[in-house]
């Protein structure tokens, strides 16, 4: 199994490419299930999720091509199965993506409860009462969430909790559904926006995305367009928390400096200089040590969820106490302890923890136990005195594309490891 040495001690400095975001490319490429033409998508990045995604589109008998520079192109003319395994699905939770779209377009679907996960329970109760809404009947069985309908029927549906995934899969049912659907407590997420913007361009009746009502008027049919993937939010934040962190300074580039205000508010907080232009965002520190922020995480327009960990890092070493409180997931602290093992000050109350902050931390060897808990150590170990190893780094394969490619172009020392033989690139290591 690969690991992740980092040699700390470094200054981040240079720039680096956002690549497309995970979060908007998984219900993008699910998206093409609703259409027997064929879906183009660019700017996929190069993931372990997205692979999964296209086994799993391929499993349904789905054409799914990825061409030079991660085009993707998803041909559903001919679906011969609706099922999601258990196999693909523990793998990953954004499997259930395709519950929409295969009971708009099939009038069926299996797929596996996908389970708790690291982070919290994580139900799928609000997707399924939302299709239920809509008129499918759904019973859940053997693991399994088996749903069947006719056509679709537009619905009125208030979410008792801002779902992400859900208004994702709520909103491709009823693009095809008969009649208006209106989705209340809607998920705001760039990326609801950007699934939003695709399915228009197939032809979709959209209204109000990036608010908290959509509404969506249904159609007969879907049909084939090119679309390219936002930039990843979550990656632009990861880098520039990196360069707080080792007091550097780091430019990301092709990316949307509009879309992370909250967390670049929270880096001029801790002392950060930030500029930006149209399509790129650079963080300075000019040496300078940053200071420690409170924050609270929240649906989108707040603070993401998926930036808390990098900066509980940034927290660790910074100047004077913070406070962090997760709102999102109730187990979302993971990280903390391995953080501990590098020497960070941490108390965990509840869903808070109080960060005190140490001039250093030190390299050891550490657990990735989610996908951005790894981010937070991989900073952690950049800033470290020694050498950090973060293993089960199968975490960050999942939604960060070439990560230690990418610090390395930025002055770090971070290499990949297996069975002891060190290589440099990961696909050296992808037999
Ligand atoms: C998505 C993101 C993930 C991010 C999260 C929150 C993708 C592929 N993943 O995950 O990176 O951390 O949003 O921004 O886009 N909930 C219920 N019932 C449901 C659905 C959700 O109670 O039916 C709860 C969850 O347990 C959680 C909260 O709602 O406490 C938010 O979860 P949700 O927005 O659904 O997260 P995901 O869509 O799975």
């Amino acid at each position: 199994m690969d690991l992740l040495r980092i040699d700390g001690g470094c200054r981040l400095d240079g720039q680096v490419r956002a690549s497309g975001a995970k979060n908007a490319t998984l219900p993008i490429l699910s998206a093409g299930l609703l259409t027997d033409d064929t879906l183009v998508v660019r700017n996929v990045p190069h993931l372990e999720d997205v692979t999964t995604t296209n086994l799993l589109l391929a499993q349904m008998g789905v054409g799914v091509t990825v061409g030079d520079h991660m085009v993707v192109e998803v041909d559903s003319s001919s679906i011969s199965s609706c099922v999601a395994p258990y196999d693909l699905v523990k793998t990953m939770r954004a499997s259930i993506l395709v519950l929409g779209p295969l009971l708009a377009r099939r009038g069926e679907a299996e797929v596996s409860l996908p389970g708790g996960c690291a982070i919290g329970a994580r139900p799928v109760d609000i997707h399924l009462r939302g299709l239920e809404a809509m008129g499918a009947e759904i019973e859940v069985e053997g693991g399994y969430i088996r749903a069947r309908s006719g056509r679709l029927r537009g619905a009125r549906y208030a979410m008792d909790t801002v779902t992400v995934t859900g208004t994702e899969n709520l909103m491709m049912a009823a693009t095809l559904a008969d009649g208006v659907t209106v989705l209340e407590n809607a998920a705001r997420e760039p990326e609801v926006v950007d699934l939003a913007n695709c399915l228009i361009a197939m032809g979709a009746k959209i209204e109000g995305a990036g608010t908290p009502i959509i509404r969506i008027q249904g159609v007969e049919r879907l049909h084939g367009a090119e679309y390219s993937v936002l930039p990843d939010r979550i990656e632009t934040g990861t880098f520039l928390v990196a360069a707080a962190v080792t007091r550097g300074r780091v430019r990301v580039v092709e990316t949307d400096p509009t879309l992370i205000e909250a967390v670049t508010e929270k880096l001029r907080g801790c002392g950060a200089e930030v500029t930006e232009g149209d399509d790129w965002i650079e963080l300075n520190m000019r040496g300078k040590r940053p200071r420690s922020v409170d924050l609270r995480t929240s649906p989108y327009p707040g603070f993401p969820t998926d930036m808390q960990a990098q900066f509980t890092t940034l927290n660790a070493v910074a100047e004077g106490a913070g406070a962090i409180t997760e709102t999102v997931f109730e187990n979302r602290f993971m990280h903390v302890s391995e953080l501990q093992r590098m020497g960070a000050d941490i108390r965990q109350a509840g869903n808070t923890v109080i960060v005190r902050g140490k001039e250093k931390l030190t390299g050891a060897p550490v657990m990735a136990t989610d996908l951005r808990a790894s981010a937070s150590l991989v900073i952690a170990g950049l800033v470290a005195d020694g050498a950090t190893e973060v293993r089960r780094i199968y975490h960050l394969d999942r939604g960060y594309e070439c990560m230690e490619e990418k610090f390395a172009q930025l002055g770090a020392t971070v290499r990949r490891l297996r069975d002891d033989a060190p290589v440099t690139a990961r696909s050296a290591v992808k037999t």
